[in-house]
């Protein structure tokens, strides 16, 4: 095997042990429904291999369906999450020997393929970064699930850097043109692609997430009952779910407490604050005399360089994230403390936009100028519109197979079990 096949083979047995470690758990927890928004956690395991079975066995290979009558169950456009635990889904043994059937063919497939074949789901591999992305996304779901149900499990208490204080609050993006997405990077999704010409005006970003101890003086000063600072629609969706503070947030006398994967601890103040709406964001932004980031803005800052005049795959430059310059695959199951990344700054000096926590923006989900689907229209098509609000940067539950400066994630803006944050920015006045 070549080296890209090697690496391909490394990715896929990775990501696997991953989502095993998350389902490694009793029958019952793992059929159980935790909360109507997520699946069971025994459906995205088996979603995942009919995923692959779907794109790398049948679609890629020309391989005869291996348990046809199981795909309406995996289907997620036929049965909302909501549904799921009551369809007649494997079992978790059946489930776990169903992937792994799945799996050995894959590595069959993975040896004879042509990666430099004209068909656009060979050609570098594509279709096995369609699947492994795929998983890691999964697994990113399960590790919400796993954080909704409440049940101890999965918190890991691998080292993260020390935070840093000092340095200044935003950073200067001047005026000029960058190029936006990707035509090049062969593992992107259709919704990066393609590379387009973007002209922003002047903006100032925050260097940092906002963190713990802004939000909680944003709460604490009575943000969440002043509708200056809210939308409408947010405005309505707070009042009618009774938010008064971010998911899992709660107060005793004077200090906030919050659980996470099981355990109640202290907000730590000094970390991004995670678990908080796209109306949340808004209003939070709203109250400290700014905006939400464009994803024009958030790309920009994260990923041009003016020097250079190109884009750049992570924001420090080419080289592939380690554990000095960001927070990614679950290393532990937090978001590293503000200012823990100087070495992962990007050519502006904004910091910690990859990984941490998902950056909530103020666009919705759209195609980019001469988006074109594939390879289906499932993953990204259906969803362009008004609906969705975009996400960017990756949590520290994201693996880096799955982010990157163009990546574009996306829920609705109500949406709060997700690892997810914000920064903030605002329009550089003219002088
Ligand atoms: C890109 C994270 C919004 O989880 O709904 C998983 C990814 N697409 N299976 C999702 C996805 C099909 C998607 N997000
Ligand atoms: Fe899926």
């Amino acid at each position: 095997m070549n080296d890209i096949k090697e690496r391909i083979a490394a990715e896929l047995i990775a990501v696997r042990d991953r989502s095993l470690a998350y389902t490694d758990a009793e029958d019952d927890l793992l059929v159980r429904q935790h909360s109507p928004l997520m699946s069971p956690l025994v459906w995205d395991l088996a979603h995942i291999g009919n995923y692959e079975e779907l794109w790398v066995l049948r679609e890629a290979a020309g391989i005869t369906p291996l348990r046809p009558e199981i795909d309406d169950l995996y289907d997620a456009f036929k049965h909302p999450r909501k549904d799921r635990p009551s369809l007649p889904i494997l079992g978790p043994a059946e489930a776990r020997r169903y992937i792994e059937g799945v799996r050995g063919r894959v590595l069959d497939v993975l040896d004879a393929i042509d990666l430099e074949s004209r068909s656009p789901l060979h050609r570098d591999g594509f279709v096995f970064g369609l699947v492994i992305q795929h998983e890691h996304q999964h697994d990113e779901t399960m590790l919400a699930t796993w954080q909704l149900s409440g049940q101890p499990g999965l918190v890991r208490d691998g080292a993260l850097p020390p935070g840093r204080t000092g340095g200044p609050d935003e950073v200067l993006v001047p005026a000029g043109p960058f190029r936006m997405g990707t035509s090049t990077l062969a593992w992107a999704y259709d919704n990066e692609r393609p590379a387009y010409q973007v002209e922003l005006p002047a903006y100032w970003i925050d260097r940092l997430p906002v963190g713990n101890a802004a939000y909680a003086a944003f709460v604490d000063e009575g943000g969440y009952d002043d509708p200056r600072w809210w939308t409408a629609e947010g405005w309505a969706w707070r009042a009618r779910r009774g938010v008064s503070a971010p998911l899992f947030w709660a107060r005793d006398g004077g200090a906030w407490w919050r659980t996470r994967f099981g355990r109640t601890e202290p907000v730590p103040m000094d970390e991004p604050v995670q678990h908080v709406s796209w109306y949340e964001a808004d209003a939070y932004a709203h109250w400290a005399g700014k905006r939400l980031p464009t994803e024009a803005e958030w790309e920009k800052a994260c990923g041009w360089d003016p020097e250079a005049g190109r884009a750049r795959r992570y924001p420090w430059g080419e080289q592939e994230p380690t554990r000095d310059l960001a927070n990614l695959g679950h290393r532990a199951a937090r978001p590293a403390p503000l200012g823990a990344y100087p070495a992962g700054a990007s050519a502006y000096g904004a910091e910690q936009m990859i990984g941490d926590v998902w950056e909530w923006t103020s666009s919705w989900f759209q195609p980019y100028p001469g988006f074109r689907s594939f390879p289906y229209r499932e993953y990204s098509e259906v969803f362009f519109g008004q609906e969705y609000r975009v996400l960017r940067g990756g949590s520290w539950a994201a693996d880096p197979a799955a982010v990157r400066t163009t990546f574009r994630n996306w829920d609705y803006p109500i949406r709060r079990q997700i690892f997810t944050g914000f920064r903030c920015a605002r329009t550089a006045e003219l002088t």
